[in-house]
C-alpha cells in the first residue's frame, strides 16, 4: 500500500518538476514583433506629433488590422536626467505618458530605445548606471517595446582587452535591463541590438532577448537588403516562439527600390520569421507599399504559430530556393532571383519531401494553383514567386 502511495507522490512529484520545465508560452512576441519604427525614414528627426501621425495612419489604412501593434520610437527622444538620475525626453516629445496613451487608445503599443552604455549611438543619453530606474520609468509611462542598442559600450569591451572579457561585459549588460525590465512587472519586449556580433542568436535568448539583430543597419536599396536577407543562411535553428533573429527593419516604401524589390524584401522576411517593423512614413504611404505591407498571406507565412524559420535549401549562382516549414505541415516556398535579367525557375515538391501533388497559392497574384507536385515560372530580375503549399 504504502509502495503504491509513495509510487504515486513520486509521480505526482515527477510531474510538478517536469510542468515548469515544459517549454513556457511566451507572453511576448509569441509571433515576431510586427509594427513602425522610426529609423529608416527620419532617423533622428522626429517628435510627438510625427509618431501620433505614424499610430493613425496605422490605425486606419488596415496596418493594425493586418496585425501592426508596436509605433516604436528609436534614437532621439531623450532629454536629459533631473538631479534625481530620472531620465526626461527632450522637447520634441513634451508628455511621453500622454504619447503613450494616444498610442494605447488606437488599439495599440509603444515602443522606446536606449543604450546599455553612456550614449547612444546619436549622442543622446544612454541608460549604463540607471537601468532599474530607466525600466521603471518607462512602465511608468506605458511602453510595451524596448529597443536595446550596444553604441557606446563597445569602447568599454574593446578596452576590456580579450573577447571573453568583453563578451562578460556585454552579456552582463544586456542581462541587467532585463531583470529591470522583469521587475517592472510589465510586459515589455526586449530587442537586442548590437549588429550580429559574438554569434548572438546563440546566447540573445538567455540574457533575455525576444529578438536580436543579426547584422549591421539595412539600407534602402537592393544590394544592401539582399546582402543582408539572403545572409540570414543557416540561422533558422536559433528562432523559436518568444526568441526572433531580426535581420533589421523593412524598408518598403521609402522609395530606393521598385515594388518587385519590396516583395522580394517582404517575402524574404516572412520567410525568415523576421520582425516586420515598418520604416517607411505611414502617414504618406502610396497604395504599392500599402498593398505590400499588408498582403495577408505573406504576413501569415511570417506569423505561422510553428514559429518556424525558413531557410536556404538550394542556391545556383543567382537563382535561391527558400522554404519555411509551417504549423499543420504545410510549407511556404520563395524562387528568388538575385540576378539583374528574368530567369526560368522550377521546384519539384518532391524535392522538399511533399509526396503527391498539393493544393497550392501564389501568394503575390492571389492565384490558387489547384494540386500540383511542382511548379515552374519565368522570376523577374530581382524578383520573386512565393508559394503557398497547403498540407
Ligand atoms: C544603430 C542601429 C539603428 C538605429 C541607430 C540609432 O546602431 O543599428 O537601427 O537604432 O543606431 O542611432
Amino acid at each position: 500500500m504504502n509502495l503504491i502511495r509513495n509510487a504515486g507522490l513520486a509521480a505526482a512529484a515527477a510531474l510538478a518538476i517536469a510542468r515548469p520545465a515544459l517549454a513556457a508560452e511566451p507572453t511576448v512576441a509569441a509571433t515576431p514583433p510586427m509594427g513602425w519604427n522610426s529609423w529608416n525614414h527620419f532617423a533622428a528627426r522626429i517628435d510627438h506629433a510625427t509618431v501620433r501621425a505614424q499610430a493613425d495612419a496605422m490605425a486606419a489604412n488596415g496596418m493594425r488590422e493586418a496585425g501592426y501593434r508596436y509605433i516604436n520610437i528609436d534614437d532621439g527622444w531623450q532629454g536629459q536626467r533631473d538631479p534625481a538620475g530620472a531620465i526626461h525626453p527632450n522637447d520634441r516629445f513634451p508628455d511621453m505618458k500622454a504619447l503613450a496613451d494616444y498610442v494605447h487608445s488606437k488599439g495599440l503599443k509603444l515602443g522606446i530605445y536606449s543604450s546599455p552604455g553612456p550614449k547612444t549611438c546619436a549622442g543622446f543619453e544612454g541608460s549604463q548606471g540607471h537601468e532599474v530606474q530607466d525600466a521603471q520609468t518607462y512602465a511608468a509611462w506605458g511602453v510595451d517595446y524596448l529597443k536595446y542598442d550596444l553604441c557606446s559600450l563597445g569602447p568599454a569591451m574593446i578596452a576590456a582587452g580579450s573577447i571573453e572579457k568583453a563578451q562578460a561585459i556585454e552579456l552582463a549588460a544586456y542581462r541587467k535591463m532585463s531583470a529591470a525590465l522583469r521587475a517592472t512587472r510589465r510586459p515589455i519586449v526586449y530587442s537586442l541590438c548590437q549588429y550580429g556580433f559574438d554569434q548572438v542568436w546563440r546566447w540573445g535568448g538567455s540574457v533575455g532577448g525576444n529578438l536580436w539583430r543579426t547584422t549591421g543597419d539595412i539600407e534602402d536599396k537592393y544590394p544592401r537588403m539582399a546582402e543582408i536577407g539572403f545572409g540570414q543562411a543557416g540561422l533558422s535553428k536559433y528562432a523559436k516562439p518568444g526568441q526572433w533573429n531580426d535581420p533589421d527593419m523593412l524598408e518598403v516604401g521609402n522609395g530606393g527600390m521598385n515594388p518587385t524589390e519590396y516583395r522580394t524584401h517582404m517575402s524574404l522576411w516572412a520567410l525568415l520569421a523576421a520582425p516586420l517593423l515598418a520604416g517607411n512614413d505611414l502617414s504618406r504611404m502610396n497604395p504599392d507599399a500599402l498593398a505590400i505591407l499588408t498582403n495577408r498571406d505573406v504576413i501569415s507565412i511570417d506569423q505561422d504559430p510553428a514559429g518556424q524559420q525558413g531557410d536556404r535549401v538550394r542556391a545556383e549562382g543567382p537563382l535561391e530556393l527558400w522554404v519555411k516549414p509551417l504549423a499543420g505541415g504545410g510549407k511556404a516556398v520563395g524562387l528568388f532571383n538575385r540576378s539583374d535579367l528574368p530567369a526560368e525557375m522550377a521546384v519539384d515538391f518532391a524535392e522538399l519531401g511533399v509526396s503527391g501533388p498539393v493544393r497550392t497559392r501564389d501568394v503575390w497574384s492571389g492565384q490558387d494553383l489547384g494540386p500540383i507536385h511542382s511548379y515552374q515560372a519565368t522570376v523577374p530580375a530581382h524578383g520573386v514567386v512565393l508559394l503557398r503549399l497547403s498540407s
